[in-house]
């Protein structure tokens, strides 16, 4: 689906700004490439290689003009296609960071993590339509409260300047990995089902267990895994630093709020530097987290190949919970088109499109604990992924008479694997209980989700 609309913008212009880092290794030109001043980089028939890119770069060339051909062929193809349309996004002003902490994230960035160990994901057991285990839910749920409350302690004691130490937070993250291994899909729905995703520390755990999910699906081995879940509860640490009314979804903001709002990831970074046992890497994602590939995001304003990937995973995850929450006077966006909304974003340059591609393989098109009517007529609930389609995922037809949530006494024919089954999803519904809408597809390019503006 979001494919054709992507091609469909890629089609209605002769040209296409790309993201130099973005660029396709192993792609042969069939037009030329030029800088975004007409200066002519590279003939048609040229290969578009590594060491070609990173001159480019080095000549400081970071963005470059494609023929909508040579473009459409790398969307088609590439993990990461990225092609960028100028205007859409205010440009936010680069706040200050301190010179040696800038080159300290300057120097321990590359612009890929190579994973040392074994991918995470081959530790994972495949549950194929099985329904969730109650008991396994039971024990989420105490983790969810228990956890809450001790990285809570921590997050207060480091912001009150008394210093703390990250191994609780490792051990935290450690916990997750292994249920996660029991059961990933039960794990990312119940995390959608916290009590309250208003209070920061539990939006925190939501955050986290996305993260490492699209760190699974990336390939990344345990440790990385981690480290990512470990950025995502730290990384808004800083907000508890400014007036509580920031904090709040639904407050309006003027522009010095936003501006105040802004520092929040240099206040988060000052924060860190009082925990021990914290690795530098996580200090310095965590406060790149707003960063965009595009470089119009707080606090520096830095481009794709300058953002740790952590940061590049975290952020569209930070979007796509920011679109399905309520903010400043919308209501919340159903799942599947909130992560629609992120899709149709990958032409513009704003998020790593590989990552976008892999929350889509972790959440399926229609995300883990959505609601949707089949084709037969029936109401379900998206209960796991299919690990042939990401499109026909396993639902559970709730029930028709009391509490709309299926379980796992339910017969074993309420639950369906759409990538085995004649039915299709006929129409994606609002979860019950909750006020939600859908977000009609002329918005998809324009919505924009970061704290205050969404
Ligand atoms: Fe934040």
């Amino acid at each position: 689906m979001s494919k054709l609309s992507t091609f469909s913008q890629v089609e209605a212009s002769p040209t296409v700004v790309v993201q130099t880092a973005n660029l396709r290794s192993g792609s042969k030109l069939q037009r030329p490439l030029y800088d975004s001043g007409g200066i002519l980089l590279l003939n048609a028939g040229s290969e578009i290689t590594d060491a070609i890119k990173t001159r480019l770069l080095e000549r400081q060339i970071e963005q470059v003009v494609l023929s909508r051909e040579d473009a459409a062929a790398m969307l088609s193809e590439a993990a990461t296609p990225s092609a960028s349309k100028t205007g859409r996004r205010k440009s936010r002003p680069a706040l200050p960071l301190g010179d040696q902490r800038h080159e300290a994230v300057a120097a321990s960035i590359s612009s890929l993590v190579r994973s040392a160990g074994m991918p995470l994901k081959n530790q994972m057991m495949p549950r194929g339509k099985e329904p969730y285990d109650r008991h396994f839910a039971q024990r989420l749920a105490s983790r969810f409260a228990t956890t809450t409350k001790s990285v809570e302690l921590v997050m207060r004691r480091v912001i009150q300047g008394a210093g703390g130490d990250a191994s609780v937070l490792a051990e935290v993250m450690g916990g997750y990995i292994r249920e996660m291994e029991q059961d990933l899909d039960h794990v990312l729905t119940s995390s959608g089902n916290l009590a309250d995703v208003k209070q920061l520390v539990q939006r925190s755990l939501r955050m986290a267990m996305l993260g490492m999910a699209v760190g699974i699906e990336l390939g990344l081995d345990g440790a990385k895994v981690g480290e990512i879940g470990t950025c995502a509860l730290v990384h808004d640490w800083g907000l508890y630093c400014l007036p509580e009314r920031l904090r709040r979804p639904n407050e309006p903001f003027s522009e010095d709020d936003w501006e105040m709002y802004m520092r929040h990831p240099s206040l988060t970074l000052d924060a860190l530097e009082r925990i021990s046992n914290l690795s530098p890497v996580v200090k310095l994602a965590s406060a790149q987290v707003h960063e965009m590939c595009d470089g119009s995001g707080y606090p520096r304003g830095l481009a794709y190949n300058r953002i740790h990937i952590y940061a590049r995973i975290l952020g569209p995850v930070d979007a796509f919970m920011s679109l399905t929450e309520a903010r400043r006077g919308r209501p919340a966006i159903v799942p599947h088109d909130a992560l629609a909304c992120l899709l149709h974003q990958i032409p513009l340059g704003r998020f790593d499109g590989a990552v976008i591609k892999a929350l889509l393989g972790a959440l399926s098109l229609f995300p883990l604990g959505s609601f949707v009517r089949l084709t037969d007529g029936q109401d379900a609930l998206v209960i796991r992924r299919s690990a042939k389609d990401y499109t026909r995922p396993v639902v559970q037809y709730l029930r028709l008479d009391g509490p709309h949530a299926p379980s796992d006494a339910d017969p074993p024919q309420t639950i369906i694997d759409l990538a085995e089954s004649q039915l299709e999803i006929a129409e994606v519904l609002l979860a019950p209980g909750k006020t939600e809408m859908r977000l009609d597809r002329s918005l998809m390019y324009d919505v924009v989700w970061d704290g205050p503006e969404a």
